[in-house]
């Protein structure tokens, strides 16, 4: 496995594989690395010839500067994980390598990019198609790997390779979680003991949505998700929302055509999480 802290020599070499016919796969994170990243390097690896990691604490996608400030980083850990995996190189570039001038495109991505997360994390999704494009056009991986636990960037990233006609597949990998039930996130390191052992409540009242769908209608289910977390004490509700999984609208009944989404987001004290499940059809 080798690090790469240059665009320059990462290039280089990937130039190398890709005149060798080798396939690429590229894994792009942000590290604080957990088995939620690495089952995405490990379906890389079944899956290409090559595997590159990105670890990336990106600016640009941080609506809020404490968040930013706090974020983990755990380079040395992170390599030491990898190391464990089939990943053949780790790309960690500095700002100034990614952002030499400030990146002052805008992406318009309708109704995908304004609800949920695009409307309570303003300029979020901007920054994270940002750096995506920028690593993509870096790495021109033939597959790229996302978790279904951030629902919407998978949507958005998908759009967004069919704006820039980008030819890359893009896969969605299952959500990991915690035994618990917790989704796994590089954020859960910041939670109290406190939030920690109430924030499982959170995949628990999924579930309960899941066993509520079809005989209440969404808006029911809805409120039932948000009383249930607001009544624990320890966690605050941010919005759950119902949506059609293609185009992320909010449906107001179960009869509508097409796979349906419960996307949540909560506060755990100052620690924001998100999750969500799939109705099945
Ligand atoms: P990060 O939060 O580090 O996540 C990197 C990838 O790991 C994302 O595709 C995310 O969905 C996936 N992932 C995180 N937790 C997971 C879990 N419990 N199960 C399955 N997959 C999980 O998402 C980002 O970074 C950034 O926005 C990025 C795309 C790298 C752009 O900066």
């Amino acid at each position: 496995m080798k690090l790469f802290r240059s665009i320059k020599e990462l290039q280089q070499t990937l130039a190398a594989d890709r005149i060798a016919g080798l396939t690429i796969g590229f894994v792009p994170t942000m590290g604080a690395l957990h088995l939620g990243h690495l089952s995405l390097v490990e379906r890389a690896g079944r899956e290409n010839d090559r595997v590159v990691v990105s670890i990336f604490v990106n600016p640009t996608q941080f609506n809020d500067p404490h968040d930013l400030r706090i974020y983990p980083r755990t380079l040395d850990a992170d390599m030491a994980l990898l190391s464990g995996c089939r990943c053949d190189y780790v790309f960690a570039p500095s700002v100034e390598e990614i952002y030499p001038e400030p990146d002052t495109r805008k992406f318009d991505f309708g109704s995908l990019g304004s609800v949920m997360e695009g409307h309570f994390r303003p300029g979020h999704f901007n920054g994270v198609a940002q750096v995506v494009s920028r690593l993509f056009d870096l790495v021109k991986p033939g597959k790229a790997y996302f978790g279904l636990k951030d629902f919407q960037q998978y949507s958005i990233i998908k759009n967004m390779c069919l704006i820039l006609k980008l030819p890359i597949g893009i896969v969605a990998c299952d959500i990991v979680r915690e035994a618990d039930g917790l989704a796994m996130s590089s954020r859960n390191a910041l939670l109290t003991p406190e939030h920690r052992a109430v924030a499982p409540q959170i995949y628990s009242t999924l579930q309960l949505a899941l066993k509520e769908a079809g005989h209440f209608a969404p808006d029911v289910v809805k409120r039932h998700v948000a009383d249930r977390i607001n009544s624990l004490g320890l966690l605050k509700i941010e919005y759950f929302e119902i949506v059609d999984e293609l185009t992320l609208k909010t449906v107001s009944s179960w009869k509508r055509k097409g796979t349906k989404v419960g996307c949540i987001a909560v506060f755990a004290g100052k620690v924001r999480l998100i999750d969500n499940i799939i109705f099945a059809k």
